[in-house]
């Protein structure tokens, strides 16, 4: 599809030209699969994470927040199957040392077999056949770097939450159903590259673990799946790009009874970007049976005991900031020029507005200054007065900025300035000192 490898070209291009995404360690040749954010996609990550804690934690009584630590017992991850179960199968090539996941779409032939072509170099023939890989960063605590001392970068932030589900239970004095959230990094060696920030080896989730009395699992499912799409929907996402899609039985998680990816049609194909999944008792149980402690709940009114089914929705902050990069991507010709927007919606963008100045005299900077230092006590806005004013507009466009407030000559004689929209074009008179309540009234999405 080179049409689609074209979009994907050119929003890694405005990412960095922009200041949303950089390569890791750029100046030493990049680090694989890592990358860092910059002064605008810091802020669109923040106010994604900000926005799914308020939906989550602040919107409702039945959950209650956590930040557990990254690094854990190790014992957490033999009960989670993780050092068990959480491997790619891979293949190396024996002449050019490449590695690569077996399933890789670019392998022509079986590897391990005769037929089998590297991707990289090309030879035939020596592809191993596939050998299971662990996906866990492994490092050692303490002063000494030996066996007993290994622990692990949690590759998902939801066993933080297993853990001390006893601990928030009791705190909180929440009932079941109850829920946890948690928003922190994961870390995951991954073999597959490409495609910008989608898979990355140190990445951000945002998981909720409900916690429910076995036997209402399904309706709580079901609840979940509809609220998560709603959430993405309330994003500006366009719908017709979000889909859910059910694993089958071969993809199914070693935990999960039932899952559904939810899916967004990236210029490279259909991906999943959240997962909902009905875990059972599966992970409470086997920290039960692992760590010798009783997990089960005592509900208060029937006095019968059980250990909860939990219902998991985990998404990655980073993979919904590419999501919504690339749904708000777009070029249009205007009066024949090409411009290039940022279409976010206005209560996620990363810049509120942006202040300018027509001209650099006759009082204009002056006023222009006083008007953003007035609305930065409020939103997160930008000055900018250099260059023509058809270049500041661009910019603030590419840069996805919702309002363009411009202080003109009538500004300096009568108080307002002019409004302009990103997507409409269009341009209004506004009283300056009205700016704050009008353009709260427009962020409110
Ligand atoms: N606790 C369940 C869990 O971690 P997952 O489907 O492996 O489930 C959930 O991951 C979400 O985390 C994914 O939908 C994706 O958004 C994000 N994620 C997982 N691996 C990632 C990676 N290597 N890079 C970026 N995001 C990732």
């Amino acid at each position: 599809m080179p049409a689609d490898n074209n979009v994907m070209e050119k929003l890694v291009s405005l990412a960095k030209r922009r200041g949303f995404v950089f390569q890791s360690s750029e100046i030493y040749g990049g680090l694989g699969s890592v990358w860092d954010y910059g002064p605008l996609g810091v802020e669109l990550k923040k106010n994604l994470k900000e926005r799914w804690w308020r939906s989550m934690v602040h919107e409702r009584e039945d959950i209650e927040g956590l930040d557990a630590a990254i690094l854990m017992h190790p014992k957490v991850w033999e009960a989670s199957g993780h050092i068990a179960g959480f491997t790619d199968p891979l293949v190396d090539c024996k002449h050019c040392k490449n590695r690569f996941r077996a399933d890789d779409p670019r392998i022509k032939g079986t590897p391990g077999e005769p037929d089998a072509q590297c991707p990289v170099c090309g030879s035939r023939g020596t592809l191993t056949a596939p050998r299971l890989f662990n996906l866990m960063f492994k490092t050692f605590m303490g002063p000494v770097e030996e066996a007993a001392a290994v622990v692990y970068l949690r590759p998902e932030t939801a066993q933080g939450i297993y853990v001390n589900y006893l601990n928030v239970l009791q705190a909180s004095r929440q009932k079941i159903p109850f829920g946890i959230a948690q928003v922190g990094k994961a870390f995951r060696n991954e073999i597959t590259p490409g495609n910008f920030t989608f898979r990355t080896r140190e990445f951000e989730q945002m998981e909720m673990q409900f916690f429910v009395k076995p036997g209402t699992d399904g309706e709580w499912f079901e609840f979940w799946k509809a609220q998560r799409m709603e959430w993405h929907y309330g994003l500006g996402i366009r719908r017709e790009k979000l889909r859910f899609h059910q694993h089958t039985k071969e993809e199914l998680a070693h935990y999960a009874k039932d899952a559904y990816d939810l899916e967004y049609e990236f210029p490279f194909g259909w991906r999943e970007f959240e997962g909902v999944h009905n875990r059972s008792d599966f992970d409470l149980s086997r920290h039960q049976q692992f760590s010798g402690k009783k997990l089960e709940y005592l509900d208060p009114a029937t006095k019968e005991r059980f250990i909860p089914y939990v219902v998991e929705t985990s998404v990655g902050a980073d993979r919904t900031a590419l999501v919504v990069m690339c749904d708000a991507y777009r070029e249009e010709t205007v009066e024949g020029e090409t411009r290039v927007v940022m279409g976010f919606n206005p209560a996620i963008a990363p810049l509120k507005a942006a202040v300018f100045p027509l001209v650099n005299k006759d009082g204009m900077p002056e006023l222009a200054r006083r008007i953003f230092d007035d609305l930065r006590r409020h939103f997160n806005v930008f000055y900018d007065d250099s260059g023509s004013i058809g270049r500041r507009y661009r910019r603030q466009d590419e840069a996805g900025t919702p309002y363009g407030i411009t202080v003109d000559g009538q500004s300096v004689g009568d108080g307002t300035v002019t409004v302009r929209d990103r997507d409409t074009l269009r341009q209004e008179r506004v009283a300056g000192d009205r700016l704050v309540s009008h353009l709260g009234d427009k962020l409110k999405m």
